[in-house]
């Protein structure tokens, strides 16, 4: 067996028309910036930015932005490049199967898991807080047993919100983006509305010191370090030049999402034309967005008094303005809401690619005869992120979605430079420009970040992606189309055909 086996881009092409297995072609290229926007603005600017000024970089924070907004920047065009090329659904586990081989495919795929399945799960847990919020001005408290507050045994509202929106995506994707572009609209309303309003209150003082002097952690253990403190046996400490980059590494979580416009590519009516349009233009909004939004907070409030659950509403609430916060957390509340509905569209996407090259079952990702939306799938996504939303406090846990981000960023920029040379001829919608100097710099920039993420961290992405390996050796590597010559490959001796959910003799499922 071949771990280097790679799937031709034409192959790839191919099977996009196999008819189970065809999704509708209905976005055009403002859905697909819409859809950016939608996944795009959430937890990261509403939550992490008082996260990451009052404990990592003070009021540099804005900086921080700006330093993740440049590595996913330079990403974003390795991924408009290859999207341009392999307008197939699937994302950088599609272009890593073209371009790095099988193994390295699987790998980018369970590494998608990460970042999908987890990080609608933690924008789902931020959902049902601001829910909770929103209630309690509403004069209802629920009980913390059904909120997963202290004690609580199950996030009721996290999972049911899950459910809903998984019922959305399986009815239909035109309907979920209509929803979306709604949504957006809301969202970033109130996004301005925060900037321009907060322009009244900033206060200069609060932005000395910018950048407030290095100070150590406290109670930091070893496994809080930053990898790169842990490298040079340095204490963790907060705040100073580094703290920019650290604050950086976590509020890169805001940006998760872009590349997500790249897994509807085959979605689109004109992939070569929008995909990129769509990709580069969602960043660039919201770039511009998050470091006015950060700059505004910061100047509101000072960054050590800044609140670290919901911060934007806290600072109208601090300069005496309870009408603008409530205004604030309903934002919040509609923008979150699409951010986990699209993390799960990416989600069961890579899933659907997956299944149709044989490394997850393939009964898994057949379309609905009618809805045109792999259901299976959906449903099963649907119900793992419900069940860790419901049960997992995840605040922490971005961090890991973020490593798991950043490592796909790495991938797709080294297969782009690989395509480049191994498959000049293909026809390419949009190339990055200057050769391999892009895609080199986006491979540094996002390694730069991921030395800013934590011991802890890094120790959890590993044990994460050795379970992925096994998984691999034990199903994905013998039951792969590609080993089998494009075609179906037997049920497993002595077992039921998994790939049908029927043993062999019975008929295939319709
Ligand atoms: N970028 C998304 C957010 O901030 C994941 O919630």
């Amino acid at each position: 067996m071949n771990l280097l086996r790679k799937k031709s881009v034409e192959q790839s092409m191919r099977d996009t028309e196999q008819p189970e297995h065809r999704l509708r072609k209905d976005l055009s290229g403002l859905d697909l910036t819409v859809f950016g926007i939608g996944v795009i603005i959430g937890t990261g600017i509403f939550v992490l930015t008082g996260v990451a000024a009052n404990q990592t970089a003070g009021p540099a924070v804005a900086l921080s932005f700006v330093v993740a907004g440049i590595a996913c920047a330079l990403a974003a065009l390795c991924y408009a490049e290859f999207a341009s090329t392999v307008p197939v659904a699937g994302s950088a586990y599609t272009y890593s199967y073209a371009a790095l081989g099988e193994l390295i495919a699987w790998i980018i795929g369970w590494d998608l898991i990460l970042e999908f399945v987890l990080a609608a799960a933690v924008v789902a847990v931020g959902w049902s807080q601001y829910f909770a919020v929103l209630l309690e001005t509403l004069g209802v408290t629920l009980p913390p047993a059904i909120t997963g507050g202290e004690g609580g045994a199950f996030n009721l509202p996290a999972a049911l919100i899950v459910l809903i929106l998984t019922a959305v995506l399986v009815a239909g994707i035109k309907i979920s983006s209509r929803l979306n572009a709604v949504v957006v609209t809301i969202k970033v309303a109130v996004v301005l509305f925060v900037i321009v309003a907060g322009l009244f209150f900033v206060k200069r003082d609060n932005y000395t010191p910018f950048v407030p002097p290095a100070e150590p952690a406290s109670g930091g253990s070893g496994a809080d370090a930053t990898l790169l403190e842990a490298v040079f046996g340095q204490a963790p400490a907060n705040f100073g030049i580094s703290g920019i980059f650290a604050a950086g590494a976590l509020v890169f979580f805001a940006f998760i999402g872009f590349d997500i416009v790249a897994t509807a590519a085959e979605e689109t009516r004109v992939p070569h034309r929008d995909v990129p349009r769509g990709i580069l233009g969602s960043l660039a909004i919201c770039t511009t967005l998050y470091v006015a939004v950060s700059l505004v907070v910061v100047g509101m409030q000072n960054y050590a008094e800044l609140d670290t659950e919901a911060p934007l509403a806290a600072a109208f609430q601090a300069v005496g303005q309870p009408f603008i916060a409530n205004l604030i957390t309903v934002g919040a509340l509609a923008g979150l809401t699409t951010v986990v509905m699209i993390l799960m569209l990416g989600q069961s996407r890579v899933a659907f690619a997956m299944s149709r090259d044989g490394l997850l079952p393939r009964w898994l990702g057949r379309v609905h005869p009618r809805f045109g939306t792999p259901h299976r799938i959906t449903i099963i996504v649907g119900v793992v992120v419900a069940v860790l939303a419901g049960f997992i406090p995840l605040e922490e846990l971005a961090e890991l979605v973020n490593i798991g981000t950043l490592f796909a960023f790495v991938l797709v920029a080294a297969a782009v430079i690989l395509l480049r040379r191994t498959r000049p001829d293909l026809p390419r919608g949009f190339r990055v420009p200057w050769g391999p100097v892009i895609p080199t710099l986006a491979i540094v920039a996002c390694a730069v970040l991921m030395l800013f993420l934590t011991v802890e961290t890094w120790l959890r992405f590993f044990a994460w992606m050795a379970v992925g390996i096994v998984v691999y050796f034990l199903y994905g590597r013998r039951r792969s189309r590609l080993a089998h010559d494009g075609q179906e490959p037997p049920p497993m001796p002595g077992q039921p055909d998994l790939d049908t959910g029927f043993g062999s003799s019975s008929p295939p499922p319709r």
